[in-house]
């Protein structure tokens, strides 16, 4: 029997574990965390399945780690799991002001899309007062953290898995374990001292809009022009920042451009009604962390070390594909240990 321990239960943590359950026989696995759904970064998410802000990560890995979590939910959805996974089929718009838009390849992951049409782009332009310079639409799914991660933890314990409430400070703490997997989001930047963590701010607003059948995404060059409008199942995600801040208090300024901003695309957001309004730092590295390390402990001993950080604006998205290889690297590391017959 093997012991593996995994630091975090945010969506990267949860699927880490889960993953490691599903891939390798005879192995114990623990989670500690100080913080659980609903008061981590993943809570906060809007669940929006669409790889963004995800600086140098390469186009392989992308659509490879996304493709894995596009398909998991898909499969959920199709054993008719919508509800309790917290799963929302939906059409997705994207519009974009870049003079150099192109449509990404990740599209090919979805259920099927289609490029704006140029009058379709000057009808939203007029409307929204920029001009669009490319867009396109696909149909896609939101996979709602404050609904899915609840059900992962019990999946997680139904296969015998220990959750356990504790902040971990150093090493040293788990040198019983054969392998420990580090999936702390935010927090690695002060566990691991790991300075390529960067907070990027995101700041929500959730409305009840029951009448609300679209997403839309507008990513224009200058934050001031963005906003987005993204379909949950009990509410709706109207955001957003992208800021190099710590600042976690809802800003008043922030308010005011989001709401300017989403209610040109969505005009009725003036009749829903507002529900709560959060900040989330967003893990953010130039590259997502996925790789193994043998650490020495203040005591000496060797501990072999899977990191799984650093998602930026897209954990969700990423979490299945990285989780898959999280686990193989595990399995990889605890078979060096096997006597050979
Ligand atoms: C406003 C906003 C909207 C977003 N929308 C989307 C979206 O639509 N789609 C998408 O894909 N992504 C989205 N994201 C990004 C997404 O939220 C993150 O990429 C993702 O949540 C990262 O998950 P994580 O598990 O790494 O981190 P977290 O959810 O922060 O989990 C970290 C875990 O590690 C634990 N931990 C940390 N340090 C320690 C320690 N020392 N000891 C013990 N435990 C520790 C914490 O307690 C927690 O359990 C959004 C983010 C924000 C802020
Ligand atoms: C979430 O945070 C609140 C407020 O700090 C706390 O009362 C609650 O117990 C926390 N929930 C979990 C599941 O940890
Ligand atoms: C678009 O052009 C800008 C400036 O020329 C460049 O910094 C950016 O990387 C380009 N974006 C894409 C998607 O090619
Ligand atoms: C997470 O990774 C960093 C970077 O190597 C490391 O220093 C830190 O201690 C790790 N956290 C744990 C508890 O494994």
């Amino acid at each position: 029997m093997s012991n593996v321990a995994v630091i975090g239960c945010g969506v990267i943590g949860l699927t880490s574990a889960l993953e490691i359950q599903r891939k390798i026989e005879n192995v114990k696995v623990t989670i500690f965390a100080d913080k659980f759904s609903p008061n981590t970064t993943s809570d906060i998410a809007a669940g929006l399945w669409e790889p963004y802000l995800l600086a140098e990560n390469s186009e392989e890995d992308v659509i490879r780690w996304s493709g894995e979590t596009f398909r998991l939910v898909k499969k959920l959805w199709t054993e008719g799991k919508a509800h309790e996974a917290g799963i929302c089929l939906q059409p997705i718009v994207n519009l974009f002001n870049s003079k150099n838009y192109s449509i990404p390849k990740w599209v090919s992951v979805t259920l099927g899309y289609s490029e704006l049409s140029d009058r379709h782009l000057q009808t939203l332009s007029k409307q929204y007062g920029q001009s669009f310079t490319g867009g396109f639409m696909f149909v896609g799914f939101t996979w709602e953290p404050a609904i899915f991660l609840p059900y992962l933890q019990r999946e997680f314990v139904g296969k015998k898995g220990t959750i356990t409430k504790r902040r971990i400070e150093g090493f040293n703490e788990l040198e019983g374990f054969d392998a420990v997997v580090n999936c702390t989001g935010f927090g690695a930047r002060f566990l691991s001292a790991d300075g390529a963590v960067v907070p990027f701010r995101g700041q929500v607003m959730r409305v009840k809009m029951p009448w609300q059948y679209c997403t839309y995404l507008v990513q224009c060059d200058e934050e001031k022009n963005s906003c987005y409008v993204i379909l949950n199942r009990d509410f709706v995600v109207v955001g957003g920042t992208k800021q190099s801040s710590f600042d976690t208090t809802p800003n008043k300024a922030d308010t005011n451009r989001i709401l300017r901003n989403s209610l040109k695309i969505t005009p009725s957001i003036k009749n829903s009604v507002f529900a709560n309004e959060v900040v989330g730092l967003r893990p953010s590295r130039y590259k997502v962390r996925l790789e193994q390390e043998v650490v020495k402990t203040a005591n000496g001993k060797f501990l072999k070390v899977i990191h799984n950080y650093g998602h930026g604006g897209a954990g969700i998205t990423l979490a299945i594909g990285c989780a898959k290889e999280a686990a193989e690297i595990v399995k990889r590391v605890l078979n060096i240990d096997k006597p050979k017959l």
